[in-house]
């Protein structure tokens, strides 16, 4: 099989190695991708939403798999074209895809299927809306309703925060047209998961769950980003938890949506919060999470290739998915600066003093120049270790990052050390 992936991420990356394994893999493409995907893959030099070209290439190629990483071609309907050209492609339709597309359409959805999430109100005035927080107090969370790169969710402490955040979103237009209606949301709290699940419509299979760290700084201090890393199995999501979380969440959306005439191909991303009161969704994405994808592809025994094809097929009743039990720690390593303003082009070095048996680079912003990798982005390159226990894998992955080095490095060091001090000891290896 020839198969096209869609996107230059370290998701991406990660992605195009684990098709890499599957025996069904001839060839691999990806657009436009980064040094790392090079390694196996053949990078083309098409943006991931330039839709036209990218069917031209695939037509050309004779691609029989598409698969597509960030969410913006997913909501221009890439899955819905493709498909009508009859080129197999993994991912949620254009209807589908609003879902991640529009909060207030997840909402909706998750309020008509009796989906826990917390309680909400939609706003396009600016007053109405700073009316309604002074009502329910805070803290409480603003959301611009379409895609804002993640920037688009403003956790409020106090009312100052909240009123800076309707005004930013709904008065100065942050986000343009995605922030024409802003969602204000209860504030949840406890411990976060992503659960990623992989649907063919009606029958699915969910995947050991992750947890992302989105803040810049140790402690959850700082501004958000797109996801300083993630580790996997997250400790609190025991067997019993995840039937819940399928029973209340996964289950009912995948229904409700059939019986709305949306039957929901791909992966369905949900970012739960563990709440006292049980779980509760935050959001929902139509695609892999970056950077969960990094830490959770490597603990996957089954070949994703088979899985994606009964996704699009309809067979994943047929199907099961076999996990490596050791844990999975991923730390992302940084340009100096970001998510502000950072600069690219340094070499980075040390890249081949890493130990690769039972850990892994996933690059993100790089490149190769004169023979060299450069940075090329805020997030650079993914770590990720394995290890008996989660404390032995963030051992293992700060010991390799120890090796690598560019000007401005950053990143964090308390990657799953929550996790890893409230593991129990016989667990520890
Ligand atoms: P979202 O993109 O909706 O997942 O929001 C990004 C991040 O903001 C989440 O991962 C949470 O850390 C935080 N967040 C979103 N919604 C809430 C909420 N209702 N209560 C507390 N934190 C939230
Ligand atoms: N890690 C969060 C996301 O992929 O949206």
């Amino acid at each position: 099989m020839n198969v096209l992936v869609i996107g230059s991420g370290g998701r991406e990356h990660a992605l195009c190695w684990k098709i890499s394994r599957s025996t069904h893999v001839k060839k691999i493409y990806c657009a436009p991708g980064n040094a790392g995907t090079s390694q196996v893959a053949e990078n083309i030099n098409i943006p991931a939403e330039d839709l036209q070209r990218l069917l031209v290439f695939a037509q050309e190629k004779k691609i029989d798999l598409v698969v597509v990483g960030p969410e913006i071609p997913l909501v221009a309907g890439i899955v819905d074209l493709f498909t009508e050209k009859g080129i197999k492609t993994f991912g949620p339709s254009k209807k589908a895809a609003q879902l991640e597309a529009s909060k207030i359409f997840s909402k909706e959805k998750m309020k008509k299927y009796k989906v826990e999430t917390a309680s909400f109100k939609t706003f396009t005035d600016a007053d109405q809306a700073k009316r309604y927080i002074k009502q329910q107090g805070v803290p409480i969370v603003i959301k611009a309703d379409g895609l804002a790169a993640g920037k688009g969710v403003i956790v409020a402490l106090t009312e100052q925060q909240a009123e800076e955040a309707v005004d930013l979103v709904l008065v100065q237009k942050a986000f343009g047209q995605a922030g024409k209606t802003i969602v204000i949301e209860e504030f949840l709290e406890g411990e976060e998961a992503s659960i990623l699940v992989i649907s063919d419509g009606d029958e699915y299979l969910i995947f050991d769950s992750s947890q992302d760290f989105k803040r810049a700084l140790d402690n959850d201090k700082g501004p958000n980003t797109g996801g300083m890393g993630a580790y996997s199995p997250v400790r609190e999501i025991t067997k019993e938890l995840l039937k819940d979380i399928e029973k209340k969440v996964v289950s009912p959306m995948i229904k409700g949506l059939r019986k709305d005439g949306i039957t929901y191909k791909g992966i369905l991303y949900a970012g739960i919060m563990l709440t006292k009161k049980g779980p509760k969704v935050l959001e929902f994405n139509v695609r892999f999470g970056d950077p969960e994808t990094q830490s959770v592809l490597p603990r996957m025994k089954t070949d994703l290739v088979e899985l994606m094809l009964s996704s699009i097929e309809g067979t994943l009743g047929t199907k099961t998915v076999e996990w490596d039990p050791r844990p999975a720690v991923g730390v992302v390593l940084a340009a100096g600066g970001y998510p502000g303003k950072y600069e690219k082009g340094k070499e980075i070095n040390g890249l081949n003093a890493v130990e690769k048996k039972d850990s892994f680079i996933f690059h993100a912003g790089t490149k190769e120049k004169d023979g060299k990798i450069i940075t090329n982005g805020g997030r650079v390159m993914n770590v990720v270790a394995f290890g008996d226990s989660i404390k032995k894998a963030r051992e293992n992955v700060y010991k390799e990052i120890d090796n690598i080095s560019f000007e401005n490095m950053q990143y964090r060091k308390d990657i799953a050390l929550r996790a890893a001090s409230c593991e129990p000891r016989a667990s520890r290896g």
